[in-house]
C-alpha cells in the first residue's frame, strides 16, 4: 500500500484497489458518485475521490444520496463472473461487508458531475468548487500542476533561481490597461498591479542575478478572449552576459520538457524564422506551421497588368485546396471578411477542367491565367484567392483567410513550435506622429540598423523574439538596452522626454548607472502552453478560477461594491452607475 496516499482516515485512494488485494479489509474515503439499488435491502454505490471510482456493496438500509461524503470499510473481493466493468481501472473488484460512515452530506448538485452530460459554461462557473470536481478539470489542473513543476525544475537545473517580485507595484511598461489599487496610508495615491515583472527582473539583473526565473501571476486589464484573462502565469526569465540566442536555447529546453511531461513526445529542434519571411509566408507573425497554404507573391507576374483590381504594388495568392466547391456564399463571406481587414476586394478563381472560373476571368491574359492556375501547384478542383495591395496589407488578409479556411483548433496535434525573430523595432506612428514600440521600450535595436534609428525608423529591426505553437503567441523576449545612450535615442524616438522617462522608469534608470551588465529576456504564458496541451481551445478550463469574458467571477460575484468604511478609508467616491 503507498503510504503517501493514507492518511489518518484512510487506507488508499480508490483508484489504487486492484486483484492483488482481494482478501484485504480497507478504508477509503470520498463521495458517492452513483447509487443503484439491487432490491430493498442492497445498494452499490460508485465512491469516487480524485483517483478514480470504486464499487462498495452496501447492505441495509442506508440513508445516502449522489455526492454525499462517506468513509466506506469493507473487504476487497473479486467481482462475480459477468459482472466486471473493463471500463473501469477497478473494474475486476468491488468492497463487499461495507460498514458505512456518511461524514458530511449533499444537497442535490444543480448539475451531474458525470463527465458524459454536457453544462453550460456560466452553470460551471457559477458552481466552480463542483465543476473541478468532474474528470476533465480534474485532468487539466492535474496537468497543470506537472508542467509547472517540470518547468521549475528544468530553469533550477539550468542555473535559474527563482526569485519573487512585489505585486504592489508601479506602472510596468507592457502597454495594457493597468489595475490599480488605492492605497490607505497614502491617501490619493494608487498602487500598480504588474503586467508583467519586466522591470523586477531587470533591476534583478543590475543586482548580479544573473540568471532569474519566475512562476509569476500578471494583471492586464484588457478584453478578454479565448487566450487572455484578466490574472494570467507566465514563466519569466531574465539572465545577463548572454545573447538572444542563449536565451532562446533556455526556453526551449524548458519548453521541451513540459512538452514531453505532457504529451510523451520530445518535439526535437523548434524552427526558426524571420518576422519578414513569416509575414511573406503566412501573412502573420503568428504562423501556424501545421498545414500548407502558403502564400505567394505574384507581383512580377502581374507588375503590367491591364487588370486594374491588381494594379498594385504587391499582388498575392494564396492556394485553397479543394476550395472550388464553396458557394457563392461562402465567397462573399471571405469577400466581406477581406474587406473589414481593409482589403479593397478579394478575387478568386476556380480552377476547373475547363480553365480558370471568376468574374475577373475574361479581363486577364493567357499568361497571367497560366500564373494563377499553378499556383503553389494548384489542380482542379483547388481555389485561388488574391488580394492586392501593399505588401503588408495583402499578406495580413490573406494570412487571416489562411486561418478561416485551414486552420484546427490550436490544441490539435501535431505540435509545432516556431520562432520568430528580427521582429521589427517600431509598429508605427501614434496620432502624435510618435513611433511606437513593437515590443517595450527597453528592447535593443537589431546592431546593424542601429544608425537608421533616427533617419528610417519604421525599418529598424529589433532583437526581440516570440515563441509560437500551432498559431498562437506563446510568449516574446528581447535583448534589453542597457547603454543610456542607445536608451535615450529609442526614448526621443517613441517621443518620451527626458522628464516622462524620469518620472515612469526614473529608477530603473538610475539603476542602471551602477554597472548595467548586458542581458536578455523571455516570458511565456503557461495558461496558453497547458491548453494547448490538455487539448481545449480556451484557457478558462486550464484556470481553477477564471473570470467570464466580460470580466466577471460569477462564484464570488466579484467585481462587486465595497463597504462604505472601506470607501471612507481609501477616500474613495464611487462614480454613479453609468
Ligand atoms: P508579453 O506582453 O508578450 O511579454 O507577454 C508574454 C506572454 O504572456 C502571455 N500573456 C497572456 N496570457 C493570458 N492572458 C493575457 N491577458 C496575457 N497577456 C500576455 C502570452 C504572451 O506571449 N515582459 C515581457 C516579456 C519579456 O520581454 O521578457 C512580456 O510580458 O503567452
Amino acid at each position: 500500500m503507498d503510504n503517501f496516499e493514507a492518511t489518518s482516515l484512510r487506507d488508499a485512494l480508490v483508484g489504487s484497489v486492484t486483484e492483488e488485494w482481494v482478501g484485504r479489509r480497507i478504508t477509503v474515503c470520498g463521495w458517492v458518485a452513483r447509487r443503484r439499488e439491487h432490491g430493498e435491502h442492497l445498494a452499490f454505490l460508485d465512491l469516487r475521490d480524485r483517483s478514480g471510482l470504486l464499487q462498495c456493496v452496501v447492505e441495509g438500509s442506508l440513508d445516502v444520496r449522489p455526492e454525499y461524503v462517506v468513509r466506506v470499510t469493507g473487504t476487497v473481493t473479486r467481482r462475480p463472473e459477468g459482472t466486471r466493468n473493463d471500463r473501469l481501472a477497478t473494474g475486476a473488484v468491488e468492497l463487499t461487508e461495507c460498514d458505512l460512515e456518511v461524514l458530511s452530506a449533499a444537497e442535490p448538485v444543480p448539475f451531474p458531475l458525470d463527465e458524459r452530460v454536457e453544462v453550460d459554461e456560466s452553470t460551471r462557473l457559477r458552481y466552480r468548487y463542483l465543476d473541478i470536481r468532474r474528470e476533465a478539470m480534474q485532468r487539466s489542473l492535474r496537468l497543470r500542476a506537472r508542467v509547472v513543476a517540470t518547468l521549475r525544475s528544468s530553469m533550477t537545473a539550468q542555473e535559474f533561481v527563482e526569485v519573487e517580485t512585489p505585486l504592489l507595484w508601479a506602472p510596468t511598461p507592457e502597454g495594457a490597461r493597468e489595475f490599480v489599487v488605492p492605497s490607505r496610508l497614502h491617501s490619493g495615491e494608487f498602487y500598480v498591479l504588474p503586467q508583467s515583472p519586466q522591470i523586477a527582473k531587470q533591476l534583478l539583473m543590475v543586482g548580479g542575478f544573473d540568471r532569474y526565473f519566475q512562476v509569476a501571476r500578471c494583471l492586464r486589464d484588457e478584453d478578454l478572449r479565448a487566450d487572455r484573462q484578466f490574472e494570467f502565469t507566465q514563466l519569466d526569465l531574465e539572465a545577463s552576459f548572454v545573447t538572444q540566442e542563449d536565451i532562446m536555447a533556455f526556453v526551449s529546453r524548458a519548453v521541451a520538457a513540459a512538452a514531453i511531461e505532457a504529451t510523451g513526445e520530445d518535439p526535437g529542434e523548434f524552427a526558426t524564422m524571420t518576422w519578414s519571411e513569416a509575414l511573406d509566408r503566412f501573412g502573420t507573425d503568428k504562423p501556424d506551421l501545421r498545414f500548407g497554404m502558403e502564400l505567394q507573391n505574384l507581383s512580377d507576374a502581374f507588375a503590367s497588368t491591364a487588370v486594374k483590381a491588381f494594379q498594385a504594388p504587391c499582388v498575392k495568392a494564396m492556394r485553397v485546396p479543394g476550395g472550388a466547391q464553396l458557394s457563392r456564399a461562402r465567397l462573399d463571406a471571405l469577400t466581406e471578411q477581406a474587406r473589414q481587414l481593409g482589403a479593397k476586394g478579394l478575387a478568386w478563381f476556380r480552377v476547373t477542367a475547363e480553365g480558370l472560373d471568376s468574374p475577373l476571368a475574361r479581363f486577364i491574359t493567357p499568361e497571367e491565367s497560366a500564373v494563377l492556375a499553378g499556383v503553389d501547384g494548384a489542380e482542379t478542383g483547388d481555389l485561388v484567392l488574391v488580394v492586392a495591395d501593399e505588401f503588408a496589407l495583402a499578406s495580413r488578409v490573406l494570412g487571416a483567410l489562411r486561418l478561416t479556411l485551414g486552420a484546427p483548433p490550436v490544441s490539435e496535434g501535431p505540435y509545432r513550435y516556431v520562432w520568430v525573430t528580427e521582429f521589427p523595432m517600431f509598429e508605427g506612428v501614434d496620432d502624435e506622429g510618435h513611433l511606437v514600440a513593437a515590443h517595450h521600450p527597453f528592447t535593443m535595436p537589431h546592431p546593424e540598423d542601429l544608425d537608421r534609428i533616427e533617419t528610417d525608423p519604421l525599418s529598424v529591426r529589433s532583437a526581440a523574439y516570440d515563441l509560437v505553437l500551432n498559431g498562437w503567441e506563446l510568449g516574446s523576449g528581447s535583448v534589453r538596452i542597457h547603454r543610456s545612450d542607445i536608451q535615450s535615442r529609442i526614448f526621443s524616438a517613441l517621443g518620451i522626454s527626458d522628464e516622462e522617462a524620469e518620472s515612469r522608469f526614473g529608477f530603473l534608470l538610475g539603476a542602471f548607472k551602477y554597472g548595467a551588465p548586458p542581458h536578455a529576456g523571455f516570458a511565456f504564458g503557461i495558461d496558453r502552453l497547458v491548453a494547448i496541451f490538455a487539448g481545449v481551445d480556451n484557457i478558462r478550463e486550464v484556470i481553477a478560477f477564471p473570470k467570464t469574458q466580460s470580466g466577471a467571477d460569477l462564484m464570488t460575484g466579484a467585481p462587486k461594491s465595497i463597504t462604505e468604511r472601506q470607501l471612507r478609508e481609501l477616500r474613495l467616491r464611487p462614480a454613479p452607475k453609468g
